[in-house]
């Protein structure tokens, strides 16, 4: 199956949230760690899910542990506190919405479709609102998803 990369269409002018420490991706992903490394359920799953503090923590017991913002990690680590990181891409629970990133994973819809380049991000910005309907609809459209009302409300 191709998909169209309708994707994104032009980027949205959406506010980037705070985030508690200042994670980079640009810099991790020129390290070489995958997308899936962190968010593991990005291709298998239904939610991509975010990253363990220990997840961090193995990896910067020995890679730059006097920095900064990786000391915010490793105390948080430390004190087994989790790393509160604020939402980007959200579909309300109130809409009773299935959104399943596995379904699009194996239909070959890319990461960059629907979130942009974050790979070139710092920190992770909303390029437009997913919680919109026309958008999931038009896509499904165009490549023979199904476009029937209980694919996606239950
Ligand atoms: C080393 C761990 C790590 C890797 C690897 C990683 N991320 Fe992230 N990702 C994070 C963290 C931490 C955040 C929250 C902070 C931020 O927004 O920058 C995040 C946030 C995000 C978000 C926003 C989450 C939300 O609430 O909507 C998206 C989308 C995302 N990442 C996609 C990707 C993609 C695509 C890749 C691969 C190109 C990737 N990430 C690689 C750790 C990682
Ligand atoms: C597998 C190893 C690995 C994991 C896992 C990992 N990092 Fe990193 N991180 C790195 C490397 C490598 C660098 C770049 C080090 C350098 O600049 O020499 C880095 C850099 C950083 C920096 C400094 C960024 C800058 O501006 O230079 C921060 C902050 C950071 N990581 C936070 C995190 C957080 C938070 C997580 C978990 C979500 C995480 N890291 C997971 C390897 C990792
Ligand atoms: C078809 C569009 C689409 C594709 C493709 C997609 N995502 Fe998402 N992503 C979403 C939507 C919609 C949400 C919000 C889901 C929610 O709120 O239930 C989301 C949420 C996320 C989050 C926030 C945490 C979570 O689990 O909700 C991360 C991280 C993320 N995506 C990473 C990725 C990565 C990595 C890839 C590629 C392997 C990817 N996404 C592919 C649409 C997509
Ligand atoms: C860029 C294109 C694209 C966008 C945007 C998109 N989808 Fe999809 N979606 C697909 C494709 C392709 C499939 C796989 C269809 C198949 O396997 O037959 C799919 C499958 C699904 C499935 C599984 C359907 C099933 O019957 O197994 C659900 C649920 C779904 N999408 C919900 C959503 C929601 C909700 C949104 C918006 C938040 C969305 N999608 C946005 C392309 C897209
Ligand atoms: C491909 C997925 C998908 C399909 C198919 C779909 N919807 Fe939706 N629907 C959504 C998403 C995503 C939202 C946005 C939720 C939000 O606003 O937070 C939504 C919102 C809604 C809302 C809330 C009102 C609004 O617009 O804010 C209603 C009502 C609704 N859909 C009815 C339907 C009906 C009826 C059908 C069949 C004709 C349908 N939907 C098909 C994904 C879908």
């Amino acid at each position: 199956m191709t998909v169209s990369l309708v994707g994104c269409g032009p980027r949205q002018n959406l506010p980037t949230p705070e985030q508690p420490i200042a994670y980079d991706h640009q810099v991790h992903i020129e390290a070489g760690l995958e997308c899936v490394r962190c968010h593991r359920g990005a291709e298998e799953g239904v939610h991509a899910g975010m990253p363990s503090v220990q997840a961090c923590a193995g990896c910067h017991r020995r890679e730059i542990p006097d920095h900064p913002e990786v000391q915010k990690v490793m105390l948080a680590n430390e004190n087994r506190e989790p790393i509160l990181w604020a939402k980007v891409n959200v579909i309300p629970d109130s809409a009773m919405v299935h959104f399943n990133h596995r379904a699009h994973a194996r239909a070959g819809v890319e990461c960059l479709t629907c979130h942009g380049d974050v790979a070139s991000m710092t920190v992770a910005a909303p390029v437009r609102n997913v919680a919109d309907m026309g958008w999931c609809v038009e896509c499904h459209r165009e490549n023979e998803a199904s476009d029937d009302c209980l694919a996606c409300h239950r």
